[in-house]
């Protein structure tokens, strides 16, 4: 039970990694406010300020504290910089980016009232190392882990702690449109995937959902403003 008694909001818990977050959580005993744009018991779409508000507001209201603020929710964008339309820079950077600040700014004044609590935000291997085709979703990616370091700086006096997550390529219902939207023969694009993982394998949403377990919990509090790699070796160099 290592989330005993800690209210956790996870966004984007409808599908993928934050679906299987959101059922890791609450094995460990937490209360968990599953939001997404439809198809859980809560209903946020991150880019909406007001939207964003009113999911803060319920869970305290509801159950009392914010504990965990996983920001997961996000949009693929697929494109190299003449391909990508003002429209799809726009629609990426305002789930991604935008969302991560709306949610976090909304449930902050809850997490300083408690002095304490754990931000967990969403970001990619991406951040870090380039690849082919995907300038605005690598962009909002980046801001992601820049927005985390810096939040960290202003909140570790308040008790809470912000931390990103840099997963590598998982297999979610986003890589499966991926690769149908990127490649002729989406078998043959799952093969180039997964030669470039030094262990071989791609990774799993339960991959993901137990390092995100990690940041929530306790067991993390000596981790601040970090972005914790969860990638199959595809970062740490090649075979
Ligand atoms: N799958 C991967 O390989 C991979 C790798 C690195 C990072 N990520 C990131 O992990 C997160 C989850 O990805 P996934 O693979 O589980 O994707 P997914 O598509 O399976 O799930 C994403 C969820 O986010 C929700 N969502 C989208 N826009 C939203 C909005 N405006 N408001 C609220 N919810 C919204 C969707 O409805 C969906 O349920 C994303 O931020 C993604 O960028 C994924």
């Amino acid at each position: 039970m290592r989330l005993a008694g800690k209210v956790c909001i996870v966004t984007g818990a409808a599908s993928g990694i934050g679906l299987a977050s959101a059922q890791l959580f609450a094995v460990e005993g937490a209360t968990v406010v599953s939001a997404d744009l439809d198809g859980t018991p809560y209903r946020v779409d991150v880019g909406d300020e007001a939207e964003t508000l009113s999911l803060a507001a319920a869970a305290v209201a509801e159950h009392g504290r914010i504990d965990v603020l996983f920001n997961n929710a996000g949009i693929a964008g697929v494109g190299d910089l003449e391909e990508t339309s003002l429209e799809l820079w726009e629609q990426v950077m305002r789930v991604n980016a935008r969302g991560v600040f709306l949610m976090s700014r909304a449930v902050v004044p809850t997490m300083i009232a408690q002095r304490s609590g754990s931000i967990v935000n969403m970001s990619s291997a991406i951040a870090e190392t380039g690849l082919a085709r995907r300038v605005s979703y690598a962009a909002s990616k980046g801001a992601v882990l820049a927005l985390t370091k810096s939040m960290q700086v202003d909140l570790a006096p308040h008790g809470v702690r912000v931390n990103a997550l840099l997963p590598g390529t998982i297999m979610t219902p986003f890589v499966e449109r991926y690769l149908k939207e990127s490649y002729a023969d989406p078998e043959e694009g799952r093969r180039s995937i997964r030669s470039r993982q030094l262990g071989g394998e791609l990774g799993t949403p339960e991959d993901v959902a137990y390092a995100a377990l990690y940041l929530a919990s306790d067991e993390s509090r000596f981790v601040l403003g970090s972005g914790l790699v969860v990638d199959g070796g595809l970062s740490a160099g090649k075979a």
